[in-house]
């Protein structure tokens, strides 16, 4: 079932239109990422998804109900992470957990093991600091457990990775891919590894558009003639096969790169004439980012 679907949405701001035509769904229990460049429109969607603004045309449902623009009861099953998330800095992370059960009017005692629940999958849970002092990662990572504090059946969490570190994103997508069990994820980003870690879909967002949507594989598959990488043991071997092919690139010690794929039989005859020792050969993936770049005309 989809938890989140998007129909045919438009958003625009005046005369500017940011959103022309943009539908895609999120399967339950996925971790799906909503990619585009600065300015195509992430965050926009986003606050639309949450009823916090209107959408011009088209209708988003969550589970299958309606979202109304103000007070959504969607929202109910909707936890947020915004892009800057703000926090009470004189609190420890346990004492702003309990703050938002309070007000959320959830009882004393699932306050307390929801909170511990949650700081664990967070690791914040040996940390008894104020906020103030927290490094950005720090932040988010509370930031994904406040959002998580209602048991949401869908997270959104917008650019959660952008501002931090190598490491800091490590932890947060780990704590994204966990979270997966529980609930469904939606997350923007413009960093394209993170959505070869952690997603199982993604829809790239361009010129107001769905350009691309789908698995992973699905987007991959997309350019069908992808290259062929051959690694051989030996360097003269490498080396008689780039004379006779002079279209094959080299891509490392002993390797070969093969654009042409049609031609790979020829290359393997002339191989197992030779008896040349072969350590790999493999069809190159497209990388997201090369496709990206095709998709966005640069
Ligand atoms: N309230 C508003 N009034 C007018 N224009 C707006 C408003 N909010 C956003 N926009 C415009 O809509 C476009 C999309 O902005 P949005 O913040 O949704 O992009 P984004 O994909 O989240 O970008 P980023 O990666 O920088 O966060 C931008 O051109 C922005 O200037
Ligand atoms: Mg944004």
């Amino acid at each position: 079932m989809d938890m989140l679907t998007l129909s045919h949405v438009a958003k625009n701001f005046g005369e500017k239109q940011v959103l022309r035509d943009v539908s895609f769904a999120v399967p339950e229990h996925t971790v799906f990422g909503f990619v585009g460049q600065n300015g195509a429109g992430k965050t926009t969607a986003m606050k639309m998804i949450l009823g916090l603004l209107a959408v011009s045309g088209g209708e988003i449902r969550v589970e299958g109900m309606p979202v109304r623009y103000g007070n959504t009861p969607t929202n109910r099953l909707v936890g947020y992470l915004p892009d800057v998330p703000e926090f009470y800095s004189y609190m420890t992370p346990a004492e702003y957990l309990r703050f938002c059960g309070e007000i959320s009017g959830m009882p004393s005692k699932e306050i307390k093991n929801r909170s511990e629940e949650l700081l664990r999958l967070v690791g914040l849970d040996k940390e008894k600091h104020r906020i103030k002092g927290f490094s950005r990662g720090m932040k988010q990572r509370l930031g994904v457990a406040q959002a998580l504090f209602g048991r949401p059946k869908l997270l959104i969490c917008d650019e959660p990775t952008s501002a931090l570190d190598p490491a800091g994103r490590k932890e947060l997508l780990d704590i994204l891919t966990a979270a997966k069990e529980e609930t469904t994820v939606l997350f923007s980003t413009h960093i394209l590894s993170d959505v070869e870690h952690i997603c199982d879909e993604m829809a790239f967002l361009h010129e107001g558009k769905i350009a691309l949507k789908g698995s992973l594989d699905e987007v991959r598959k997309i350019r069908k003639a992808s290259a062929v990488t051959i690694e051989m043991e030996r360097p003269e071997d490498a080396g008689i096969l780039r004379q006779t092919f002079p279209f094959l690139k080299n891509s490392g010690k002993n390797s070969l790169l093969l654009k042409e794929a049609e031609r790979l039989p020829e290359l393997l005859r002339l191989i197992a004439d030779r008896r040349c020792p072969i350590i790999r050969i493999e069809r190159q993936e497209e990388a997201l980012e090369d496709l990206f770049m095709e998709v966005v005309g640069r």
